[in-house]
């Protein structure tokens, strides 16, 4: 059964064609790495997967029903950058995940609802690896920290897809090959289907149950931006990954993956509840 069905869609700003003729059915539970060249419309397409864009034709179902007109908290995000809020502590941008969730006028969460929301909060961050981070502020954290948090952030809102554009491009390899290992966890771990866009080809097939590369198959500067991309490749990543079945504490570690990092922690205190 797909989470999302996305049947002939075009997004066109003026004249300028940005995408053309997507068509794709996302499984539940799977893990799509979309790939394709920069300014190909990999962001612009999963913002309409989030309904900040709509599309210029075609539909978008999710669990078959159009999507809502606005953003909500089935769909969670993750951006390359600044997706946390820099005035909130670690806990603070994790609680408020969790009000946009209980409440659809995003209100605040008062009483014993507001300290269980803090327990989930607490226990968001410890999964994510940042129990020792709770009352910092993001400038306080490390880049591979914020992007653990942005994650806690938006699992608040228990989404049934995740959206991440480029979350981990920014990060150092090494972090970067930590992070790596939590993403899986959490996929494994949780009810969630992902939607990934990255430019990191190895990335993409170290996370990925499936890879999609949009890329504009006619581009000859004389078309003016008449032809937009589409899906050039589906690839099936080999062996299959399936959700939940993981051997051993992670998923075959070294199978593909970066190259292990030597030592642990470096700037990134968030390791220790990872490994544990
Ligand atoms: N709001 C907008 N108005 C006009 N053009 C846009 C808008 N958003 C994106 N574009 C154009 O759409 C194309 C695809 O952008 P984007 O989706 O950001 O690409 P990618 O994420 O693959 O690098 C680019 O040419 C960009 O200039
Ligand atoms: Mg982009």
């Amino acid at each position: 059964m797909s989470v999302l069905s996305i049947a002939d869609v075009w997004k066109e700003y003026g004249e300028h064609v940005v995408l053309e003729g997507i068509s794709l059915e996302i499984a539940e539970r799977s893990f799509v790495a979309l790939v394709g060249p920069s300014g190909c419309g990999k962001s612009t397409f999963l913002k309409m997967l989030l309904s900040e864009e709509r599309p210029s034709r075609g539909s978008i179902l999710l669990d078959g029903a159009p999507l809502a007109a606005e953003p909500e908290a089935g769909r969670g995000v993750v951006f390359q950058r600044y997706s946390v809020f820099p005035h909130l502590t670690a806990l603070g941008n994790v609680m408020l995940g969790l009000e946009i969730g209980a409440s659809r006028f995003w209100g605040k969460l008062w009483g014993a609802r507001r300290r269980a929301a803090a327990e989930e909060a607490r226990a968001l961050l410890e999964a994510v690896g940042l129990a020792e981070a709770t009352d910092k502020y993001p400038a306080q954290l490390s880049g591979g920290m914020q992007q653990r948090l942005a994650l806690a952030q938006a699992l608040a809102t228990k989404p049934r897809v995740l959206l991440l554009d480029e979350p981990f491009g920014a990060l150092d390899p090494g972090i970067r090959a930590e992070i790596h290992q939590l993403m899986k966890r959490l996929w494994h771990e949780r009810p969630l289907t992902v939607v990934m866009v990255t430019h990191d080809m190895s990335e993409a097939f170290t996370l990925a149950t499936r890879v999609i590369a949009f890329e504009r198959r006619r581009n000859e500067p004389s078309d003016g931006g008449r032809y937009g991309a589409t899906i050039t490749q589906d690839i099936p990543v080999w062996p299959p990954r399936v959700a939940g079945q993981v051997t051993g504490l992670f998923e075959s570690p070294g199978r593909d993956d970066p190259a292990p990092v030597a030592g642990t922690s470096r700037d990134d205190l968030a390791l220790q509840g990872v490994r544990a």
